[in-house]
């Protein structure tokens, strides 16, 4: 099975859109792709087309499904866990989207969303991101930009001291959605995640509620 286009895929696809339509000639990287839709997007609306892509997941059959997406001469395609199938080239990137896997494993275990997808996240749903943050030297430079999602189903209080330690980092707006029958049918383990920090949640009317916005961090 490969992900399913998602909000999350939609705030990255519009938040990355913005930041490279002010740029020329640069090499993006995109981790996690799974079926290629936010460079898919990204390569289809960029307003001048001179960007070169390169996408990996450590899923063969999304790399798979994201070749057969996107039929663009200026993309590189590899199959490969983080930033792993990265880490020997001779170029840098300018910018590098994250969309690994980065909720806390428990609830993407009893969600519909990872139906045979790898997240292997940990309880704090930040196993992956501290990964890729500890290699990211390696493939970047000074200012170069790092965008990932922030999604509150995990420990986000960890996550924005881990990025803001590190980086500069810009917060885009908060994007609130319903969570689906899954949760409210585990309430009292999600209330227990809930209590040790590993995610967030509220109540709106009758709605269990999570939210997602993007970071996009500044490599100094
Ligand atoms: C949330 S999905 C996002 C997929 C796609 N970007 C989208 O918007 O539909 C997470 C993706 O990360 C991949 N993944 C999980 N663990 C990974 C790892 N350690 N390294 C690279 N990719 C990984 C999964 O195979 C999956 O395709």
């Amino acid at each position: 099975m490969v992900f399913k286009e998602n909000l999350t895929s939609k705030c990255l696809q519009k938040e990355s859109l913005k930041i490279l339509n002010k740029l020329k000639k640069k090499k993006i990287l995109e981790i996690g792709c799974g079926d290629g839709n936010i460079s898919n997007f990204l390569i289809k609306n960029q307003n001048k087309n001179s960007h070169s892509f390169y996408l990996s997941d450590i899923s063969k059959k999304a790399v798979d499904s994201a070749k057969k997406k996107i039929k663009n001469k200026k993309v590189t395609f590899k199959v490969g866990g983080w930033l792993d199938p990265w880490l020997n080239q001779k170029y840098k990137f300018d910018i590098i989207i994250s969309d690994v896997s980065s909720i806390n494993d428990t609830v993407a275990n009893l969600s519909p969303w990872y139906k045979g997808v790898v997240c292997d996240s940990g309880e704090n749903g930040l196993q992956n991101i501290i990964n890729i943050i500890d290699k990211l030297d390696y493939i970047s430079k000074k200012g170069s930009i790092f965008i990932l999602p922030f999604i509150s189903l995990c420990n986000t209080q960890k996550l924005d001291n881990l990025l803001t330690k590190k980086f500069k980092v810009k917060y885009s707006e908060k994007i609130i959605w319903p969570l689906p029958p899954f949760f409210e049918k585990n309430l009292k383990l999600m209330n227990k995640l809930k209590n040790k920090n590993n995610i967030f949640f509220t109540k709106n009317f009758n709605f269990y509620t999570a939210y997602t916005r993007v970071a996009i961090c500044k490599i100094n």
